[in-house]
């Protein structure tokens, strides 16, 4: 019998694609080329599984043209780059790649907002640039973190690890908000307690997004958020570009509006708003949160298991969506 075709659409480790050839016919992207939709429609020919890595979109007209196709397996937990509606109407199923980057994205989130409190970015390119030349009162004074209320927006389980961070590690008082209210049990592991929105971007030292991208969510932090927010406060956005309006926060920053950002994704990624690129109060990494070796790994160990449990053995392990075409 023909063994499944699949299609790795980006570079990936060796180990990945060496357990994913001995179930399938395997064509890999090693070259890392960053397909167009027509390309990534060719490439799928005759292609039963996907492996993608949460940039490249699966939406109806990719679909239409893949009929062979039966999974799309993200190697990510976010799955904006689905149009889970269009994969169900056309009974392709779609995994993602929870848990296991969840402790590694919260350590990193907390990572971000310490760098962007502390100013740890500017600071750091002010000694290079030779520019030290005295200990002064308040050189590069920034906002406390331990004691401070820390704000999350969007509290799933990476918002619960970085609520417990900041609870247990640095004794920071706990607002967020989310679209429902976590149980009692959940608030009080986390020693968190939900809050309004308003009530949130009001109170907050510190707000770290960590929601989910969607029609919904799209723009929740603009102008008017901002201006919300307290003058001394700092924003983190970990969760996806979008979420944040890149212009207005730019605005923001360059106005005092708020004190400090820390962003990892943005609008349009990898493009950077330029204004942003030319502010000092703001940190800005490429979309590393869930960058460690192992976790990197771990989820795509995820991705390739689903792929495997699905056409293989017809168990998929982290479905996002009920469906079955044989
Ligand atoms: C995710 O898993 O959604 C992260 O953003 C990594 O791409």
């Amino acid at each position: 019998m023909n063994r499944p075709q699949i299609l790795i659409a980006r570079a990936i480790f060796p180990e990945i694609i060496a357990k994913l050839a001995q179930h399938f016919e395997v064509t890999s992207n090693q070259d890392d080329v960053l397909w167009t939709q027509p390309q990534m429609i060719e490439q799928l020919a005759g292609k039963q599984g996907v492996f993608t890595t949460g940039g490249e979109r699966i939406d109806a007209a990719l679909l239409a043209a893949c009929p062979a196709l039966k999974i799309c397996a993200n190697m990510a937990v976010g799955y904006n780059n689905f149009d889970l509606d269009a994969m169900t109407a056309a009974g392709v199923l779609a995994t993602n790649a929870p848990d296991v980057l969840t402790e590694t994205t919260a350590d990193f989130g907390f990572a971000l907002l310490m760098a962007t409190a502390r100013r740890m970015a500017e600071s750091e390119h002010f000694l290079r640039a030779g520019l030290w030349t005295r200990w002064r009162y308040d050189l590069f004074a920034g906002g406390d973190i331990h004691g401070a209320t820390l704000g999350i927006l969007g509290m799933g389980r990476i918002g619960q690890g970085i609520a417990k961070r900041g609870a247990h590690g640095f004794g920071m008082k706990v607002i967020y908000h989310n679209r429902s209210r976590l149980d009692a049990a959940t608030e009080s592991a986390c020693q968190a307690s939900y809050v309004s929105k308003e009530e949130l971007l009001k109170t907050a030292d510190h707000l770290v997004l960590v929601l989910p991208y969607s029609a919904q969510s799209h723009h929740a932090i603009g102008a008017a958020e901002l201006a919300r927010m307290k003058p001394g406060a700092t924003l983190v956005n970990i969760a996806r570009g979008g979420i944040v309006d890149d212009a207005a926060l730019a605005t923001a920053l360059r106005d005092g509006v708020i004190a400090a950002a820390g962003l990892d994704v943005f609008e349009g990624e990898p493009k950077v708003h330029p204004e942003l690129l030319t502010l000092p109060n703001v940190v800005l990494t490429p979309h590393i949160a869930s960058a460690t070796l192992p976790t990197r790994l771990a989820m795509a160990n995820l991705a390739a298991d689903n792929l495997i449990g699905y056409l293989i053995g017809n168990r998929p392990l982290t479905p996002l969506n009920a469906v079955g075409r044989s």
